[in-house]
């Protein structure tokens, strides 16, 4: 068979010495799902997203949620059939053959570690507003990369790589951290809800669409409804690195279809909220512009303690985003190191079950770009990352329904074949609405990315040898 087509049996192989540890129950997975899902999305991101489309940024939400909820269901459906480490790069593997799976482990790559990367960023926003407000010595230019008028994004840099210490303390102590982080980050977003929607004003609806409904790009940014859905997107995933823990769930089929689907509606409802309250509380023209919208919407409202208080939760709780990306990254890593595409000194896991050397190239290079770059250049660039997992995995759940339609399936995505397309079809128009930059860079690093393959994992690969 062609390197191009081999492709990896749906039955898990046995891997002598390589298994991680099954600790994980449905608790644990929905709240790695929250988790990942609410963080700078909706936290910082609302801001620049308002600023790209206006009012109309709550419909950019529903278009967002609507792509992300088909691709939630064909996840879902993935992950049970395929309980393993991998996420779409190993159904894949499975339907769609060893080229294209390494293209989309090779963008999940590009992802997880922008998306480490964008959160530090988010989180610096609301941490150096606490800083300065406490008057701490530190100098402005420490406290913003290069783009936005500085030297290094300072605290983005500590948090990636504070966060990257905890992952390496092992899977179930991060995981019960992280729940009681993701209890903090839900508070604190119904407490903003609480406090400003009395001051709701529907006047801030008007005009609804300043600049229309698809997406124009000007200058460095795609304006529109649909501009401001690209970016926006990246508000809503994450629950696709609750599929790459598969393998380290204790009961993959029940629990993985809770925590996948759970957390991914959940979060949806959240946010429609929280973003109608807060254009209804603020002109968006205002906060848009803030590195930190929600406490800045409160202060404007003159609740600074509970501008503070917000703030103090996003700072708090917002690494659990980072955690999870990074938990799944490391475990992408660990698939493609596994199956001999990346070299498989990379899939060694240490005594506390976490793969120690991915996880620390991991954080080290998220740190670096959280300490030079914007955030939504960082953003949109996870966002093409994400869309080309999306398509893959919606793919292979159409693929194997067809070539093997009498797998034993645990959860079967609903009217697969009007989800399917649709999804495809939404996934395929936020790409496009991306800016012009983010498709270049995201095609650049592809086609470095079939070099590394043809050089090294072609050959590499255990279905190679297994030839
Ligand atoms: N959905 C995640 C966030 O908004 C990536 O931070």
């Amino acid at each position: 068979m062609s390197f191009i087509t081999r492709r990896r049996p749906i039955e898990p192989p046995a891997h002598a010495g390589h298994g991680l540890k099954p600790t994980l129950g449905w608790p644990h997975l929905v709240a790695l799902g929250i988790g990942a899902i609410i963080g700078t999305g909706i936290y910082t991101l609302t801001g620049v997203a308002a600023g790209l489309a206006g009012p109309a940024v709550i419909l950019s939400f529903a278009v967002a949620g609507a792509v992300c909820a088909c691709a939630a269901l064909c996840y879902a459906e993935m992950a049970t059939l395929m309980p393993q480490a991998g996420s779409a790069y190993t159904y894949s593997y499975a339907a769609l053959g060893e080229l294209i799976a390494w293209i989309i482990g090779w963008s999940l790559i590009l992802e997880y570690t922008l998306v480490c990367s964008a959160v530090s960023v988010g989180w610096a926003g609301y941490a150096s507003g606490l800083i300065q407000q406490a008057g701490w010595p530190i100098p402005a230019a420490l406290l913003t990369g290069p783009e936005t008028g500085g030297i290094v994004n300072l605290p983005a840099v500590f948090i990636a790589l504070v966060v990257t210490g905890l992952l390496l303390v092992g899977t179930r102590e991060s995981a019960t951290v992280n729940f009681i982080l993701v209890c903090v980050k839900l508070v604190a977003l119904a407490a903003f809800v609480a406090i400003t929607l009395p001051s709701f004003d529907a006047a801030h609806f008007q005009p609804f669409a300043p600049f229309g409904f698809g997406a124009e790009q000007i200058g460095d940014h795609k304006f529109g409804m649909m501009g401001a859905a690209a970016i926006i997107f990246f508000a809503f995933y994450g629950f696709d690195a609750i599929s790459t823990a598969a393998e380290e769930a204790k009961n993959p089929r029940r629990d993985l279809t809770i925590g996948i689907v759970g957390s991914m509606v959940a979060c949806t409802l959240i946010y429609m909220i929280v973003a109608a309250v807060a254009l209804g509380a603020s002109p968006f023209e205002v906060f848009s512009k803030s590195d930190e919208p929600l406490a800045f919407i409160l202060r404007q409202l003159g609740q600074p303690v509970a501008a503070s208080l917000i703030a103090g939760a996003a700072v708090v709780a917002m690494p659990t985003v980072i955690m999870v990306f990074m938990f799944g990254q490391s475990r992408v890593f660990f698939a493609m190191a596994r199956d001999g595409l990346l070299p498989r000194r990379l899939a060694t896991v240490g005594k506390r079950g976490v793969p120690t050397s991915v996880t620390i190239l991991t954080g080290v290079i998220s740190a670096i770009i959280a300490g030079v770059m914007p955030l939504s250049q960082i953003a949109s660039l996870a966002n093409a990352g994400t869309l080309a997992a999306f398509i893959a995995t919606i793919a292979a759940v159409m693929i194997l329904r067809r070539r093997l339609p009498d797998l034993p399936r645990t959860f079967r995505a609903p009217v697969i074949w009007l989800i399917g397309p649709l999804g495809l079809l939404g996934c395929a128009y936020l790409f496009t609405s991306l800016t012009a930059l983010t498709i270049t860079f995201f095609f650049v690093w592809n086609a470095v990315g079939v070099v590394v393959y043809l050089l090294y994992g072609r050959t590499k690969s255990r279905l190679a040898e297994a030839v």
